[in-house]
C-alpha cells in the first residue's frame, strides 16, 4: 500500500522524507516522491518510478536545506506506474500526496476544467479541487482542504503543503491511516509509526473524518464540521531494531526466526500453567457474557482467514458447545448473513487496516454483535473500532508475507477460545493438555527452527525447478497446508494450493503429474492412517512429495521426509508450518524473487 511522509522543524525535510519512505518501502510501492518548500514558498518537486533509490539519484542533485516536506509511495491504483503519476500532485501553489481511493473523482473533474491535468490519478483531482477552493491563497489552506473533502467520496489519508504558506502541512484521513509525529520544534507524520521511529515516541493516530494542521511546534485538530478535537498523544512501543533487518538477509527470515520471541510476546502475563487457565484482559466481557456465547464468527483475509480457520478447529476441540464460522472479510461483507444472537465475532488483522475486514467490522457492529480484535498494530483503525481486543504484539512485521502473526493471531484465538471455556465451566482436565502446551511452544518453536533450517534449505533447492504444488492436510493440517500454500505462492509465484486431504479423489487427484511437487503435512494423532492412505493414493500415481511430519512411524517411500520432534503433539501444525514459512523462504531466494516485497503485493490492503 502507499506510504505518506511529512516533516516540519528546524531540520532538512528531504532527509526526514527520505529515510521516512524507505521505513515504509515494505509496504509495496511502483514509484515515489518528495517535495520540499524553501521559506519563501519556492518548491523543489521530484519524483521518480521505481524504487526509493531512483528518487535519491534525483534528490542527490537538487539538494535542498528546506525544513517543511511531504513524500509519498504510490502502489499504483488510478493509472500505471510512471513518474507523472507519482505523487506529490500539484494544483497551482498546492502540492498533495495521497493513499486511499477518490470513487467520485471523475465526476469531481467535470468540474476542474480550469485545470490541465497531467495525469490519470485521482489525487491530481484532489489537488485541483482543494485549489478550486484555496483560491491561490485567499481562504487558509485547511479551509479549502475541509471544503474539498466535503465532496469527496471514497477513501484517504493526505497531506497538503502550498508554496502561499511554506510553514503549514494539512492532513486529513478517512479510511486510511495517518499518524502524527510530536517533536520539539518539529512535526512529523506518516502512514504508519515506523516512519516516526528514532525521531520521537510521541504519536497522535488522527481517525477517520479528523483533519489536522501541523506547524513545527503547533498541532490544531478538527473534525470536517468544524469541531475542535482534543490531541491524544499516544506512546509509540517500537524501536528501530525492531524494524531493521539485525544482521539477516531479509525481514522475512529474521521474523520467520523471532517468532520464539514474538509468541512469547503475545503469552506474557496470559498464562497460568500451574493453575492450567489463561487470562486475557483486552477483549473486556464479563463472566457472563462469555459464558453466554453460543456462536463465534471469525472474519480475516489471507493469513489472518487462515489463522481463524485453524483457531476455530482447535476452539471446537475444547468447547464443543459453540459453533465457529470462519469467513473471508472480503466476501462475507457482502452477503447477507445473520449472525445469531449470543455471538462474539473475531476480527483478525495484523496491520488493523486492511479494507475489507475493516469493511466487515463495521457491517458486523451494526448488527449490535460485540466485536473482538486480533491485531497487530497498535493504535491502528481497527483496533480503534472494535469493542474490546487482545494485541499480539509481535512487533512489526515488515515483510510482506505474514509469518510471526500468524502464529500470534492462532494462539491468541485460542487463548480466547480457553477464555470462554473456562467461564463455560469445562473440565479444566480438558483445557490444561493446551494450555501447557502453549507455554512450552516457544521454546518448541526455537528448537524446531533450529534442527529443521538447514534441512529445508538444501530441499527448498532442490524443488526450485517446479512451478506447481499441491498442500495437503487434514483437520488441523488443513489450514496451515492453506496457509503454507500461500506463503509459497505470494513469494516464490510458484501457482501452490491446498486441499483437504479427504478431498484428493473429489478432483485434485487428477492434477497429480510430473508438473507438481506435494507438500504434505502428516501430524501423528486420530487421522494419521487416514493421511498416510492418502499419501498412498499420491505416490501411486507418481507423486513427487515432501512430508512432514512428528513420528518416526511414517515410512513411506516419499521423496523426502521432514521430520520435526516435539512434545507439542496438539499445537504440531504450528511447528509444521514453520517448516512451510521457511520452505517458501528458501524456494524464493532459490528464484531470485524480492524475498519482501513480492510483485503485485502490499503488506497493507489499505484498499479494495
Ligand atoms: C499474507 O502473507 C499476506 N501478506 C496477506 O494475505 C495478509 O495476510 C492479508 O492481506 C491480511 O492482512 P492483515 O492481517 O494486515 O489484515
Amino acid at each position: 500500500m502507499c506510504g505518506i511522509v511529512g516533516y516540519v522543524g528546524e531540520k532538512q525535510a528531504q532527509d526526514f522524507c527520505i529515510s521516512g519512505l524507505k521505513r515504509l518501502e515494505y509496504r509495496g510501492y511502483d514509484s515515489a516522491g518528495v517535495v520540499t518548500l524553501d521559506e519563501k514558498g519556492k518548491a523543489t518537486l521530484l519524483r521518480a518510478k521505481g524504487k526509493i533509490a531512483n528518487l535519491e539519484e534525483k534528490l542527490a542533485a537538487n539538494k535542498r536545506e528546506d525544513k517543511i516536506g511531504i513524500g509519498h509511495t504510490r502502489w499504483a491504483t488510478h493509472g500505471e506506474p510512471s513518474e507523472a503519476n507519482a505523487h506529490p500532485h500539484q494544483a497551482g501553489p498546492i502540492y498533495l500526496v495521497h493513499n486511499g481511493i477518490i470513487e467520485n473523482y471523475k465526476e469531481l473533474k467535470e468540474h476542474l476544467k480550469e485545470h490541465k491535468f497531467k495525469s490519470e490519478t485521482d489525487t491530481e483531482v484532489l489537488a485541483a479541487l482543494v485549489n478550486s477552493f484555496y483560491k491561490d491563497g485567499k481562504y487558509p489552506l485547511m479551509n479549502a482542504v475541509v471544503q474539498a473533502l466535503k465532496l469527496v467520496k471514497g477513501t484517504y489519508g493526505i497531506a497538503a503543503v502550498s508554496t502561499k504558506s511554506p510553514d503549514e502541512i494539512v492532513v486529513a484521513r478517512s479510511g486510511s491511516p495517518l499518524v502524527i509525529g510530536v517533536g520539539h520544534d518539529e512535526t512529523m507524520l506518516a502512514s504508519d509509526a515506523s516512519a516516526l521511529v528514532g525521531h520521537t515516541k510521541r504519536a497522535i493516530y488522527l481517525n477517520d473524518g479528523e483533519v489536522a494542521r501541523l506547524t513545527k511546534n503547533s498541532i490544531e485538530i478538527k473534525t470536517l464540521n468544524a469541531e475542535p478535537v482534543s490531541a491524544k498523544v499516544e506512546e509509540i512501543e517500537t524501536n528501530l531494531a525492531a524494524i531493521q533487518k539485525g544482521g539477516y538477509d531479509h525481514f522475512l527470515l529474521k521474523e520467520i526466526m523471532e517468532q520464539p520471541e514474538s509468541l512469547k510476546e503475545t503469552l506474557r502475563g496470559r498464562v497460568n500453567v500451574k493453575e492450567g487457565i489463561v487470562h486475557l484482559g483486552g477483549p473486556g466481557l464479563s463472566e457472563t457474557e462469555l459464558r453466554k456465547i453460543k456462536h463465534l464468527v471469525i472474519v480475516g483475509c489471507g493469513t489472518a482467514y487462515h489463522a481463524g480457520l485453524l483457531a476455530g478447529y482447535y476452539i471446537e476441540q475444547f468447547t464443543p458447545e459453540i459453533t465457529v464460522e470462519t469467513v473471508i472479510a472480503s466476501e462475507y461483507r457482502y452477503r447477507n448473513a445473520y449472525i445469531p444472537k449470543d455471538s462474539v465475532a473475531l476480527i483478525v488483522s495484523q496491520s488493523g487496516e486492511t479494507a475489507d475486514t475493516l469493511a466487515c467490522l463495521r457491517e458486523i457492529k451494526k448488527q449490535g454483535v460485540k466485536t473482538i480484535g486480533i491485531v497487530n498494530a497498535i493504535g491502528s483503525t481497527i483496533a480503534r473500532e472494535v469493542d474490546g481486543g487482545t494485541y499480539v504484539h509481535v512487533g512489526p512485521e515488515i515483510s510482506v508475507a505474514s509469518t510471526k502473526a500468524f502464529t500470534s493471531q492462532v494462539i491468541a484465538m485460542v487463548m480466547f477460545g480457553l477464555t470462554i471455556a473456562q467461564a463455560k465451566g469445562v473440565r479444566p482436565g480438558t483445557l490444561k493438555p493446551y494450555v501447557e502446551e502453549i507455554d512450552k511452544l516457544p521454546e518448541a518453536i526455537r528448537t524446531t527452527l533450529e534442527s529443521v533450517r538447514k534441512e529445508v534449505e538444501s530441499v527448498a533447492k532442490k524443488y526450485a525447478k517446479y512451478e506447481h504444488a499441491v498442500y495437503l492436510g487434514r483437520d488441523t493440517a488443513y489450514p496451515t497446508a492453506m496457509e503454507g500454500a500461500l506463503k509459497l505462492k505470494e513469494i516464490s509465484y510458484v501457482d501452490a494450493n491446498a486441499y483437504a486431504f479427504g478431498e484428493l479423489k473429489h478432483g485434485p487427484l487428477a492434477l497429480i503429474d510430473d508438473r507438481f511437487f506435494e507438500f504434505a503435512l502428516v501430524p501423528e494423532g486420530e487421522l494419521y492412517d487416514k493421511a498416510v492412505s492418502n499419501v498412498q493414493e499420491v505416490l501411486a500415481r507418481g507423486g513427487h512429495m515432501i512430508v512432514i511430519t512428528n513420528t518416526s512411524k511414517f515410512d513411506l517411500p516419499v521423496e523426502k521426509v521432514i521430520k520435526i520432534s516435539s512434545d507439542c503433539k496438539l499445537f504440531a501444525p504450528i511447528l509444521m508450518n514453520l517448516v512451510a514459512q521457511l520452505f517458501a523462504y528458501y524456494m524464493t531466494l532459490a528464484k531470485g524473487n524480492n524475498v519482501d516485497q513480492p510483485r503485485n503485493l502490499a503488506k497493507s490492503v489499505t484498499v479494495e
